[in-house]
């Protein structure tokens, strides 16, 4: 039987409206996305350091310490990175009803899974950052070493080799690694911020 049915939430007093008052900012999701080596980890710890000396609060999720705990049990295909960004997504919905600004940073190569994700907090709330970065570049980068051995056959179904990136086709911020410093990038996110008026409470 469906147990489903007899889940029923308790509703309780503080609001995720009182939470944000409490931190004199909104909460909200930025979800980094992009190849592998594009410089989503580098650059989400850049925006986190600034957000921090501005007095948000601020969670990373990334794969140091979601691939090593929650999520060991997934691999790298279709529906274990389905599976992998469905939990982080909702990991960030609660952080999001808890009052924190969640930076969440993984490469998520698939739209739909992104648009799941999207659709599980308020419009508005899920900001999606291209973390844009031609694949020669990032194989040229390797911090890894990762590329030189898909190149070899020794890891399979790697993304940008053999395994697709869905570029995303209406992203609220993008930001072009190989033409830009990590500051500037960094800058441009800050700055929509600013205008959307988020690192603030009405
Ligand atoms: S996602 O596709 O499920 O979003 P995620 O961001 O969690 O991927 O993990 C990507 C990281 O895992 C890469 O940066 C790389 O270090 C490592 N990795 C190991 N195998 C693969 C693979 N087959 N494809 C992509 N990344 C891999």
């Amino acid at each position: 039987m469906n147990q489903q049915k007899f889940i029923i939430p308790f509703r309780g007093r503080i609001t995720r409206k009182d939470r944000e008052r409490l931190k004199g900012h909104k909460s909200f999701i930025l979800w980094f996305t992009g190849l592998s080596g594009s410089g989503k980890s580098t650059l989400s710890h850049r925006v986190e350091e600034l957000l921090y000396q501005q007095g948000i609060h601020t969670y990373i999720l990334d794969g140091d310490n979601i691939r090593t705990g929650l999520n060991k049990d997934l691999g790298f295909s279709e529906e274990d990175r389905r599976e992998n960004i469905r939990r982080i997504g909702e990991v960030a919905k609660l952080f999001v009803d808890a009052g924190v600004v969640v930076l969440s940073a993984f490469i998520s190569p698939y739209k739909r899974d992104r648009e799941f994700v999207r659709s599980l907090v308020p419009e508005g709330d899920f900001i999606e950052i291209y973390v844009k970065c031609p694949l020669e570049v990032c194989e040229q980068r390797d911090p890894k070493g990762l590329y030189k051995k898909a190149r070899q056959g020794i890891i399979r179904n790697f993304t940008g080799i053999d395994d697709p990136y869905e570029e995303p086709e209406n992203p609220e911020i993008v930001v072009e690694t190989d033409k830009m410093s990590i500051d500037e990038c960094a800058k441009k996110i800050l700055d929509y911020l600013k205008e959307r008026k988020l690192l603030e409470v009405d």
